[in-house]
């Protein structure tokens, strides 16, 4: 690949065009591209290495922790605790969230909260998977601890946000308020190139993503809108294709560049859905916002208007290009 622009000569453009940067968030991007690399290496020697498999220990969730998922949050915090500029972290594999109290981060006007690897059950079988993280301006005051209300933040005050896909070639796709663009990782040099600028959701598609053996657990509208899908329509080309991986960076991501939608609704099986608000859904909204896409949790609710209540709190999700979720909208609108 011929290379066009950095990750890190891109983000010092952007930087530049505002007079009032301090060079804080390059600095929290500097990191996050470091542990992704560590956590790309890794992941390619998955099967020769000692990485695969569980560590025989749940998070706080009740999942059962890959190998991979314990070292990918161990790389990823300590890269962002490196640089001063973030004060504190949640994880969807910590209890709780993480203070960087000491002297270098007690100054940090950020805060950081990740899913270290997405899909984690694929790791076993190379399918691919991804990190998802979240930047928020801390809201208690800078040089004292962090606090909790520093992270149950509504999606939509993110300053940033992103992820990382390992997949047929690794990628890292963000967003700071300003279009969404995606960078191709070249191994033998050890950079992100751009490779994606200004990514962009087709406002129409023609695939569904979900899990259809909860489908007898689903509410009516959703049911009813899978159905829909599956309806023979050549005006509107239906059936629509149905492809599901089971990582949601993997799903969202092909969506976003295909078109599509993905759901993760509540049901009989996850009463509040499976997703996680904080680490998964918000960063994915605000991803999907930013190129043109929609996210909703249910009928007009916006995923990033919801006041999260709890850390580890899940949601219903559905995300896609904005005619699909409208057109899923008022099946739950009239059916459920
Ligand atoms: P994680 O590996 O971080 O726990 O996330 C798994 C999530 C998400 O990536 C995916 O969309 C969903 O769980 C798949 O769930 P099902 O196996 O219930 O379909
Ligand atoms: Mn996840
Ligand atoms: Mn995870």
């Amino acid at each position: 690949m011929e290379i066009t622009k950095t990750l890190g000569e891109f983000i010092i453009e952007k930087q530049s065009e505002y007079p009032d940067a301090t060079g804080e968030l390059s600095s929290i991007f500097a990191s996050i591209r470091l542990a992704s690399k560590l956590v790309h290496r890794e992941i390619n020697k998955a099967g020769l290495a000692d990485i695969t498999g569980g560590v025989g220990s749940e998070n706080i969730q009740g999942e059962q922790q890959q190998k991979l998922d314990v070292y990918a949050n161990e790389r990823f915090k300590t890269a962002l605790a490196a640089r001063g500029v973030v004060c504190g972290l949640a994880s969807e594999e910590e209890d709780s969230y993480v203070h960087f109290d000491d002297g270098l981060n007690l100054n940090g006007k950020y805060v950081v909260l990740i899913d270290p690897v997405d899909g984690s059950s694929n790791i076993d079988v190379n399918v691919s998977v991804g990190t998802i993280f979240s930047v928020y301006r801390r809201l208690s005051p800078i040089g004292g601890p962090v606090t909790e209300e520093d992270f149950l933040q509504p999606g939509n005050a993110q300053v940033a946000a992103g992820y990382v896909i390992y997949g047929s070639s690794t990628m890292l796709v963000y967003s700071t308020g300003n279009g969404v663009h995606g960078f191709t990782y070249d191994p033998s040099l050890g950079i992100f190139c751009l490779s994606h600028p200004d990514m962009t959701y087709p406002e129409d598609g023609v695939i569904y993503s979900v899990n259809e053996g909860n489908y007898v657990h689903f509410h009516d509208g959703v049911k009813q809108y899978i159905k829909y899908c599956q309806v023979e329509d050549q005006r509107t080309n239906r059936p629509y294709t149905s492809r599901y991986i089971g990582s949601l960076v993997s799903d969202f991501h092909r969506n976003l560049i295909k078109g599509g939608i993905f759901l993760y609704p509540s049901s009989s099986l996850h009463p509040s859905g499976k997703l996680r608000l904080l680490y998964e859904c918000n960063p994915m909204a605000f991803l999907a916002e930013q190129a043109g896409g929609k996210a909703i949790a249910g009928v007009s609710e916006r995923v990033l208007d919801i006041n999260p209540t709890e850390l580890h709190q899940r949601v219903p999700f559905f995300v896609g290009s904005v005619n699909m979720v409208n057109k899923l909208e008022r099946f739950l609108r009239e059916f459920s």
